[in-house]
């Protein structure tokens, strides 16, 4: 196989357990499960990770206004973090929680080293601060001049803390920013230059005394580790780094052999910290670098960001029981611009199940399965008459969509290779209509040239599935089982629907045989669905 001593390493933000999961975790999780999953099948040695960010101040306080301690407080919630990604079918490989032993002990190893290279001093923090929330703001976030949280007036104030210096790091930073697609989408280049290097990178402050929910200091017990130093080093924690925990630091994060591929994947909202201060962390430990940052845009609903501050959460597992988790994997991924945001809402949900999933894709598998049935009683003759003139626009858009797909996928750029599987099968449907098999069925001198149409067809829905199926892990098996991919028994025959084989036309044999099956994508009725809201 082509891509197979290749590594890919690819993660997610690690979320705050301060809440339960919404549908806005969900997308980055789903959109990294979907790259994961077409990086496997085209070879690559994946390795794809997720995790939880349990400590600071407002785990501190979620847990105590619970009646929990903090520690019983993330347990309940990581495990509903993987409860979801469970149900929502997200193969990733490794999950790390930074209240695990291995990270904590590998994160005072870091602090100090980095204290030790003389980029960690001691320093004084000042900022606004609100006494009853014994927490510090900027003046950018108080909220009329009064803290955000409560509303209370704030004072200056000042707190002992230890600070990482920034601007050894920022001309390199400007030049990977500026220089390589390291960061995509390139509009938050310039917004990162701008805004944060061009000015002077601030140093950044790198541990707290007003909470104890953290990892300590290890040289200084009254302090404990601030929250990006913690949280950004997970990614190379659950590799191993600085702990016995794992073994794969030097193979997923060192290994500098072409082709490798270290990619960080967030929202918009935390890429100064994946775009500057991760790189300036690991420039400082004298570490490589992650090849690759995506920072999407935002789930919004009703025109504001979907977050738990903001209590406007959407629940994937309500959506889930209501419309089948691969159409709700399919919706976030089909919306979701390059480099935009969306508006969640359900009328928007339901038309693209209807029209995508039900009209085109489950129509196409229902309507060429049921055909082989009728006119073939399951299986094709030997038999067949190709067309030239109505067959070959097919073939070549079916046969060269992967090779389309193959280079969305590395910008990433999930929607449009959807929207690019999703002309196929609608080319497809177009052919039936020009090929009326209905009428070839009339002659039965006619039966080789209806052979070969049904032929294209599966062919096409072959291919189409199979690019799908990272997308959509759960219900491409079933059109697999439908349209002949599986030998006796169930197993998917995966010669005939591996990476190879979906550039390739006429991997089925000619003779295939077809099975009826359940209907994939039910159609909804939108005004009855719209009244449950
Ligand atoms: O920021 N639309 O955790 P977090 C799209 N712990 N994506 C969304 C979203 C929305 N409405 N809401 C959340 C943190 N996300 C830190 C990260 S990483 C070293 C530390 C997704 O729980 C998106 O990926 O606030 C966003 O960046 C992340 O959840 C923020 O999760």
């Amino acid at each position: 196989m082509k891509n197979q001593n290749k590594k890919f390493y690819i993660t997610t933000p690690i979320y705050y357990p301060s809440g339960n999961p919404h549908i806005g975790h969900c997308y980055t999780t789903v959109a990294c499960d979907t790259i994961a999953r077409y990086k496997r099948w085209q070879g690559y040695d994946v390795m794809f990770a997720t995790g939880t960010d349990e400590h600071g101040m407002k785990i501190e306080e979620s847990a105590a206004k619970a009646g929990n301690s903090p520690q019983e407080y993330v347990d309940e919630i990581a495990t509903r973090f993987k409860k979801l990604w469970a149900y929502m079918n997200v193969s990733y490989d490794r999950f790390i929680r930074t209240t695990d032993e291995h990270h904590k002990s590998s994160v005072q190893k870091i602090f100090t080293a980095l204290h030790d290279k003389g980029f960690i001093y001691k320093g004084e923090y000042s900022g606004k601060y609100c006494v009853p929330d014994e927490s510090f703001w900027t003046q950018s976030q108080l909220v009329d001049g009064k803290c955000p949280e409560c509303g209370r007036d704030v004072i200056d104030a000042k707190e002992e803390a230890y600070f990482m210096k920034m601007e050894p790091f920022a001309k390199r930073i400007e030049e990977i920013l500026t220089s390589t697609d390291y960061l995509q989408p390139s509009v938050r280049v310039n917004e990162m230059v701008n805004n944060f290097i061009k000015p002077g990178l601030e140093d950044l402050c790198v541990s707290r005394t007003t909470f104890k929910w953290g990892v300590p200091v290890p040289f200084d017990q009254s302090h404990v580790v601030y929250v990006w130093i913690d949280a950004l080093t997970n990614y190379i924690t659950l590799l191993g780094y600085e702990n016995d925990a794992h073994n794969d630091f030097d193979k997923y994060w060192c290994d500098m052999s072409e082709g490798n591929v270290r990619f960080h994947m967030t929202a918009k909202e935390i890429v100064r910290f994946h775009s500057i201060i991760w790189p300036a962390i690991l420039m400082a430990l004298d570490l490589p670098l992650p090849t690759k940052l995506y920072s999407h845009g935002w789930i919004n609903f009703d025109g504001k960001k979907m977050g738990k501050s903001t209590g406007n959460i959407i629940d994937p597992f309500v959506l889930g029981e209501r419309f089948g988790i691969d159409a709700v994997r399919y919706q976030i991924l089909r919306e979701m611009p390059f480099s935009g945001d969306f508006d969640f809402n359900n009328e928007l949900m339901l038309t693209r199940i209807n029209t995508d999933l039900a009209n085109d894709l489950g129509n196409l598998v229902s309507r060429t399965v049921a055909m082989v049935i009728k006119y073939f009683g399951g299986t094709l003759p030997e038999e067949q008459t190709a067309d030239d003139s109505l067959d070959t626009e097919l073939i070549s858009m079916a046969s060269g969509i992967r090779a389309k797909v193959d280079e969305l996928i590395e910008t990433p750029q999930l929607s449009a290779a959807l929207s690019e599987i999703f002309t196929v099968i609608s080319r497809a449907n177009k052919y039936i209509d020009e090929t009326t098999p209905w009428i070839l069925a009339k002659d039965d001198s006619n039966k080789p040239r209806l052979a070969r149409v049904l032929y294209n067809l599966l062919e096409t829905v072959r291919i189409c599935s199979s690019l799908l199926s990272a997308f959509m892990p759960t219900s491409m098996p079933k059109v697999f089982a439908q349209i002949g991919c599986c030998d006796e028994g169930e197993a998917v025959n995966e010669h005939l629907v591996s990476y190879e084989s979906a550039e390739e036309w006429g991997v089925f044999p000619a003779t295939i045989t077809v099975t009826k099956g359940e209907i994939i994508f039910p159609r909804f009725d939108v005004s009855k669905e719209l009244m449950l809201d």
